[in-house]
């Protein structure tokens, strides 16, 4: 019998022995699974038959998600699916024994909407596949029609494939990163290419035969993930506005998943923001959040990475926009530093921001909005302010991950008596 659902998507039994974990079970269901213990020392669980299914079970939209190891929770009815992200997010919270004033309406985003996809790309028999792995396997599975892709990306997907074949290498694994802003396509290749695994004369032709005939706008390439990508090819430069900041994108720049989900984001920060002061926007990346925020005043916009902080340089901003390179883990703001703010918005990696967080919640910062991917992270990082003296006023849940059990947040913490 499942008991719950698990903050991973998998079922969980918990037995004896300690939790059973079941891919694509759902709470309530009587199954029958041949059980094997993982690599990592966990019971995992195969379906094998099941028994008495839920009546939350539905066929899942998708004609690949049986072998598409993209998805985690196309099996559920809409209900169930909402109720389980908002969980993730409230089981992270309770861990740490914390509870917002306000759940603020979450939203949820529809699919079709994610602009930025990576594929992972294979070329063999002088063919280039271009799709997504297999379930637990590092095969790469076709994919012609992802649901949660936007449309032209996946159109974009099937005219690149043969195109790639005079650029990547036989036998090994390359990354194809398509992002798409305001109706153009940035195109990044991950892996060996050419010849020599460098872009040579060759790879020069195809990209540009890539530009002429697939509705590309650029295409760079890096040999690995810690590589910067290089520019191979540019025929119209890929700007973004946030706010009345209008950005040139570099190559792979970080944007929200979904346009629709940016807003959404934006919107709950800007809601929190008071109405003119002067801001600190942490993590800022090429400025989602900088740009709205400038149209109630002046931004410190701090940014780890060089490229972003070389976009925001170069954005065309109507009021004072001061980026600034640093890293925020290692060195990050002093008190002394945010006595100047009216409100500071932070927006980590994955990782969250504990070193900042930490002097931030010593802070007499009034307004404080975190916005976050990792709801563990989050839940850390909202103790500590919360352990500072600030309330924790409201939480607003972001599902542009649909499908998956990635979730985004965005929460308003307020000191009234420094
Ligand atoms: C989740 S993204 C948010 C970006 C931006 N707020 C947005 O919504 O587009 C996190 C950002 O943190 C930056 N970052 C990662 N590690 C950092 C560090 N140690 N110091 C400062 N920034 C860092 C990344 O480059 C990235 O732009």
């Amino acid at each position: 019998v499942i008991d719950v659902l698990g903050p991973q998507g998998d079922g969980i039994h918990k037995s004896t022995d300690g939790p059973v974990y079941v891919e694509r079970a759902l709470p309530g269901e009587k199954i029958v699974a041949s059980i094997q213990r993982g690599s990592g020392g966990a019971l995992r669980g195969e379906i094998t038959q099941i028994t008495t299914p839920s009546p939350d079970r539905i066929a899942a939209p998708c004609a690949h998600y049986t072998v598409c190891g993209g998805c985690t929770l196309q099996h559920a009815t809409d209900d169930l699916y909402r109720a389980w992200k908002l969980d993730i997010v409230r089981t992270a919270l309770s861990k740490v024994d914390l509870e917002p004033k306000v759940w603020l309406e979450p939203t949820y985003l529809e699919p079709g909407t994610r602009r930025r996809v990576t594929f992972a790309a294979f070329k063999s028999a002088k063919a280039v596949t271009l799709g997504y792995f297999r379930r637990r396997s590092h095969n790469v599975t076709e994919i012609a029609n992802c649901l949660v892709a936007d449309s032209g990306i996946m159109e974009l997907r099937t005219t690149l494939a043969p195109l790639l074949v005079p650029i990547l290498q036989g036998g090994k694994p390359a990354e194809v990163f398509i992002q798409s802003v305001n109706g153009l396509h940035d195109v990044v290749i991950t892996g060996a290419v050419g010849a020599k695994g460098v872009p040579d004369a060759k790879v020069y032709a195809a990209a540009t035969a890539i530009i002429q005939n697939a509705k590309v706008s650029r295409i760079s390439w890096r040999a690995g993930e810690t590589n910067e990508p290089e520019v191979l090819l540019e025929a119209s430069p890929i700007h973004a506005n946030f706010g009345a900041l209008r950005v040139p994108l570099p190559p792979l720049a970080f944007l929200q998943p979904t346009a629709l989900g940016e807003k959404a984001l934006s919107d709950a920060v800007m809601s929190a923001l008071p109405e003119k002061g002067k801001f600190a926007d942490l993590f800022s990346g090429c400025g989602t959040f900088s740009g709205p925020m400038l149209e109630r005043g002046t931004v410190d916009a701090f940014e780890n990475n060089e490229s972003a902080i070389q976009a925001l340089n170069k954005a065309r901003a109507a009021k004072p926009l001061n980026p600034v390179k640093r890293d925020l883990f290692r060195n990050p703001l002093q008190p002394d530093e945010f006595k100047k703010y009216d409100a500071v918005v932070f927006d980590p990696p994955r990782a969250g921001a504990a070193e900042q967080v930490k002097i931030l919640a010593q802070s007499k910062v009034r307004r404080v909005i975190g916005v976050s991917c990792n709801p563990n992270t989050f839940a850390r990082d909202a103790r500590v302010l919360v352990d500072g003296g600030y309330t924790f006023d409201s939480i607003k849940v972001v599902d542009q991950f649909t499908w998956s059990h990635h979730v985004e947040l965005v929460a308003v913490f307020t000191k009234s008596k420094p």
